[in-house]
């Protein structure tokens, strides 16, 4: 059957057969489930033990893993582990098909990242049921996955136009972490704060590069311009409803305490939280990297910057503070 043809099976629409690979160190177990997926257009590979399995796995990039628990050399929980601990293969769906009845084994596959579980002896409509559905969830995972990259390789690129402002993403991305513990943040705003250093700026992408990288100061209509990146941002990432709760900070992150930043002039707590602290992430690695027409000022200057901005109201004090104790705590 040709690959790109458009396949519609049991209800479900792929674009190419899926890939699954059933584990099972029992031949006679692997052959059985074979026997069940055969008709159904999935392209079917095999490993006789953890090991194997992960080999095969690497080069194949399968759609779904059949799994089984109890194996020689790795089990079915490390394999699992060792798999979505891996950013390559961490989405992949993964089945446990085991004998094991107990709470606990299949607490502790949930644990090592199991996504569903199948009793011994197989039901073969429930089989095809759980594989048909943990496929269709992979392939809309992949395609969000897809666009997300896309995002990112583009913020990439505007960043890449600068040499000067190299790996200022990064920077911001690892630094803002360090702050947003300090503050308190949770693991889900700590993730968007992440996001939110690399993307921040990818409204720049709209920008020539004759003002992006002038020397020297911008005059008032080249401002004007530049003054757009944030709104440009917020609207080439909002079709990624993924990317949602990024927005505020791509819009907001060139606003000031004290209403005098854009693009909408908002004041003290009416500019996100989030966006706030990516504000002073954003400024304290700009002053801390060589710019063509200044050198880079040493951490201690750039936080004596900050601090006299503070006092005419630019940044929020609860957050200078919190980078202050950071610089100071880390480097004296
Ligand atoms: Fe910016």
């Amino acid at each position: 059957m040709n690959q790109n043809k458009l396949i519609q099976k049991n209800n479900t629409t792929l674009l190419r057969p899926a890939t699954v690979i059933i584990v099972d160190d029992d031949p006679e177990n692997v052959d059985s489930i074979e026997d069940i997926l055969v008709d159904q257009n999935y392209k079917i590979y095999k490993a006789y033990d953890g090991e194997q399995a992960l080999k095969k796995i690497d080069t194949i990039e399968p759609d779904l893993i059949l799994l089984d628990a109890i194996m020689p050399k790795v089990n079915g929980f490390e394999v699992a582990k060792k798999l979505k601990t891996n950013a390559n293969t961490r989405l992949i769906p993964i089945i446990m098909v085991t004998a094991l009845e107990g709470m606990e084994d299949r607490l502790e596959g949930f644990e090592a990242g199991v996504d569903d579980f199948i009793s011994k002896p197989v039901n073969v409509f429930e089989l095809r049921a759980r594989i048909r559905n943990l496929v269709k969830l992979r392939e809309y995972v992949g395609e969000l996955e897809n666009a997300e990259h896309v995002i990112f390789s583009l913020a990439r690129a505007v960043e890449a136009k600068d040499k000067y402002t190299e790996d200022h993403c990064g920077r911001m991305a690892n630094f803002a972490q360090v702050l947003g513990k300090k503050l308190g943040l949770n693991d889900y705003d700590l993730k968007i704060i992440y996001q939110g250093a690399y993307l921040h700026d990818i409204g720049k992408i709209g920008i020539t590069d004759t003002i992006l990288l002038k020397p020297g100061p911008l005059t008032k209509d080249e401002f004007e311009i530049v003054k757009r990146h944030p709104i440009e941002g917020e609207e080439i990432c909002k079709p990624l409803k993924s990317l949602k709760p990024v927005l505020p900070i791509i819009r907001y992150h060139h606003e000031r305490f004290n209403g005098s930043g854009y693009p909408e002039g908002l004041q003290g707590e009416d500019i996100p939280y989030l966006a706030r602290l990516i504000g002073v992430v954003d400024c304290y690695d700009s002053l801390t990297t060589k710019r063509p027409y200044r050198d880079a000022l040493p951490r201690e200057d750039a936080l004596n910057v900050i601090h006299s901005e503070t006092e005419q109201g630019m940044w929020d004090p609860s957050i200078v503070k919190v980078l202050d104790d950071i610089i100071n705590h880390n480097h004296r």
